[in-house]
């Protein structure tokens, strides 16, 4: 163990992201170009061509520095989102967003509340700036809000709700989350993660950007990782009303988002027919992948994001044994073990021929 930094930092557990390919590829002696990746929620359309265009246009720039204020970005988002571009941050991914939160608003032996079970970054954020966490048991693999509510303690200082939820999938309906804003003390920011958003039906989605006006402790965290499919740009975005973003924005490196992310966000934000032609393949994926599950009677969590976690056995080892088969077939999946789930794995919603690949690979390690 390190004898350099404080405890805190010490006591991390570091983020286990999930395989790339070329790291399968030599471990296992695989051909590249036949392993399927379904680990990281990542868009298996790729990057939208209307980005590819923005980028190489963005490209001639990239000997100067970044507009550190994302003045075009934002004002798109701002177009799009109906509010002021001094209510938005740009983050390096949204992963960025939830650091930053932390680093704005938690000092060392704070707390700061989130659901077993919700995407492992709120932990890691916490847990950086020395924070306390107040895990919550989850209600059904989700949220429960009301157990949140309740934990709050005098020296809370943050809440993260992950709506949808990873690596679960569970999504709380809108009038659960406002009830929710409505009980947290005004001085306790919320960070409402909405990573999955795009993908909710017609009939679950609401405009949350509305409900910053109303509460001034929340932040709306939305990226572009997913169903824009720019993961490996880094670009993520807030919304909160300006004295929460002026903090945000303060704690936030001048230049985290690059030249290239602002030019493919922008072109993405506005590419309607990418986000339907995405949202249409994962509803179908989805019913391919949970069609094969209650066919081999497994257990599933119904899931409203781009994945589905599966339960692959009943023993502690189960995730761990199933997923090492599934990588030896050149299928990557995510296990999640570290998220206290060793039975279960996430899928990520692939191409329609992948989540064949995938359920094929899965039927042979299970028979
Ligand atoms: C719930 C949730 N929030 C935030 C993120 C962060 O994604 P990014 O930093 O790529 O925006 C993820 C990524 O997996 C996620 O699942």
């Amino acid at each position: 163990m390190s004898q350099f930094g404080p405890d805190y930092v010490r006591a991390i557990a570091p983020y286990q992201a999930g395989k790339p390919i070329a790291e399968v590829a030599r471990e296992f002696g695989l051909d590249e170009a036949k392993i399927v990746k379904l680990a990281s929620n990542e868009n298996p359309f790729g990057v939208p061509e209307s980005s590819r265009a923005a980028m190489a246009q963005a490209a001639a720039d990239l000997g100067r520095y970044p507009d550190a204020n994302g003045f075009e970005l934002k004002a798109a988002l701002s177009a799009r989102y109906d509010v002021p571009a001094d209510w938005i941050t740009l983050g390096n991914g949204s992963n960025d967003i939830l650091e930053i939160a932390a680093h704005a608003f938690v000092q060392k032996g704070e707390s700061v509340v989130y659901a077993q079970y919700s995407f492992a970054v709120y932990a890691l954020a916490t847990q950086g700036v020395g924070g306390r966490a107040i895990v919550v048991p989850a209600k059904d693999y989700g949220h429960d809000l009301d157990a949140m509510a309740a934990a709050i303690q005098s020296d809370t200082r943050l809440v993260f709700v992950a709506n949808p939820n990873n690596p679960t999938g569970t999504f709380i309906p809108a009038a659960e989350i406002e009830a929710f804003l409505k009980k947290v003390p005004s001085n306790v920011v919320v960070v409402l993660d909405e990573a999955y958003n795009e993908y909710l039906a017609a009939e679950h989605q609401f405009e949350s950007s509305t409900w910053v006006r109303t509460y001034p402790n929340l932040i709306v965290s939305r990226t572009f990782s997913k169903a824009y499919g720019l993961a490996g740009l880094r670009v993520g975005f807030a919304i909160a009303q300006p004295a929460v973003t002026d903090l945000m924005n303060r704690i936030r490196q001048p230049f985290n988002v690059n030249s290239l992310a602002q030019a493919a966000a922008i072109a993405a934000l506005n590419d309607k027919a990418f986000l339907e032609k995405g949202a249409q393949n994962n509803a179908e994926g989805y019913q391919q992948m949970t069609a094969a599950f209650d066919e081999l009677g497994l257990q599933y969590v119904p899931s409203f994001g781009n994945f589905v976690l599966v339960k692959v056995g009943d023993d502690e080892q189960a995730g761990a044994r199933v997923n090492l088969a599934l990588l030896k077939q050149g299928v990557i999946v995510r296990p999640v073990g570290n998220y206290g789930l060793p039975q279960w794995l996430r899928i990520s919603i692939g191409l329609p021929e992948e989540n064949a690949t995938f359920i094929e690979a899965l039927k042979k390690v299970l028979a």
